[in-house]
């Protein structure tokens, strides 16, 4: 199928490593959507120098619809990979408004688009978050979905819903959910990678930023937890195979492979690691002792997560191929490489 895929988010960390994946496995035009409200527009002139494609990008807030339908005036739109979002748990909990406008509106907008340009594909940013502490893990896509821990996970939760009914409304329409573990790590190259606003939330960029002499210590957020070690489990996943998952998604909305209108994925590797373990691994990859302590635990945390796996792997042909080493590895590159380019940041 023809037509242009429209990539929310296109600046942002797995926008553009979904660009990178793209450009080699479809044949369709990518535009990206991105006002950069929290990327740069450097990282463009980085994705070209690894796949050498120049996206067009449209410097607009998906909050305003007259701008939002102009993009879609000026190009046939066959399918949209809907990135953009604010993600910061913290600062949701503090403005939930922020991001129940930001987040909700954006989505509406494009399903606004979807109905009026007659765009019937729709790959949108989900999250485990939606599963809060599950029962019983590792969790598959029908586990349950509980209450929200932040207005952040409340976002992806209600954006999973309006999908729903939305679909119910459009018979022709199709949208894949795709369920994000702990996305991490960067590109192999280095040239790519998250870029934390301010002091990072994430264990992953909190751990390369005290290597690097950014941050003095890292403290493990509890160590009193019922895991094999005392710290928390989560689903560390290496952000070039959540996305190579989108280009499989896409595929099988163009290809017309969906089984049902709405469908969800859970992407992760399938093996929980504890904060500890994430610690010893980027040890050893880095060659770098790392400074940390076990400190209190950090509100609203869970125990341990994990995922199941096996409906990617079987539906889409999703099969991670970086482990443990490989993410830590390749966030301490990027690390490496943004000071030396004296910090994106
Ligand atoms: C967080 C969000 C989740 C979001 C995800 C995106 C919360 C409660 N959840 O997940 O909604 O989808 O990011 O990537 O914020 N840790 C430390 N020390 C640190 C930082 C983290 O010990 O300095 C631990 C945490 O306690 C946790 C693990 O590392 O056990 C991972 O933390 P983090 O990277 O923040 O991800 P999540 O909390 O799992």
């Amino acid at each position: 199928m023809t037509g242009n895929i429209l990539i929310t988010g296109g600046a942002g960390y797995i926008g553009s490593h979904t660009i990178i994946d793209l450009t080699g496995l479809t044949e369709n035009k990518l535009i990206s959507v991105d006002n950069f409200d929290n990327s740069t527009s450097q990282t463009f002139e980085r994705v070209k120098q690894i796949v050498d494609y120049k996206i067009t990008n449209y410097e607009v807030n998906l909050t305003d619809l007259e701008k939002t339908k102009q993009i879609f005036q000026d190009n046939s739109i066959s399918a949209i990979i809907h990135f953009a979002a604010h993600k910061a748990v913290g600062e949701s909990v503090e403005n939930p408004l922020k991001y129940y406008h930001n987040n909700l509106q954006s989505l509406i907008n494009l399903l606004h688009c979807c109905k009026e340009f007659e765009v019937a594909n729709f790959i949108f940013s989900s999250s485990c978050t939606i599963y809060g502490q599950p029962k019983n893990i590792p969790v598959t896509e029908s586990s349950p979905i509980l209450p929200a821990e932040s207005p952040y996970g409340n976002t992806k939760q209600i954006g999973e819903e309006i999908l729903q009914d939305y679909c119910k409304a459009n018979s022709n329409f199709k949208a894949i959910a795709l369920r994000y573990f702990n996305p991490v790590g960067a590109h192999m190259s280095g040239l790519i990678g998250e870029l934390p606003n301010g002091i990072p939330n994430n264990l992953v960029p909190f751990i390369t930023q005290t290597a690097i002499g950014l941050r003095e210590k890292i403290t493990v957020f509890g160590g009193d937890y019922n895991t094999r070690d005392g710290s928390c489990v989560r689903d560390y996943i290496h952000v070039s195979d959540i996305a190579h998952a989108h280009t499989l998604a896409l595929n099988r909305l163009l290809k017309n492979e969906t089984k049902q209108q709405f469908e969800a994925f859970n992407l992760g590797t399938g093996n929980g690691v504890t904060v500890l373990e994430a610690i010893k691994a980027f040890e050893k990859v880095s060659g770098k002792k790392l400074n940390y302590k076990i400190g209190p635990r950090r509100e609203g945390d869970i125990e341990a997560v994990y995922s199941d796996s096996s409906k990617a792997n079987k539906e889409l042909g999703w099969i991670p191929k970086h482990n443990l080493e490989d993410m830590m590895a390749s966030a301490w590159k990027w690390e490496l490489k943004l000071q030396e380019n004296g910090g994106i940041k």
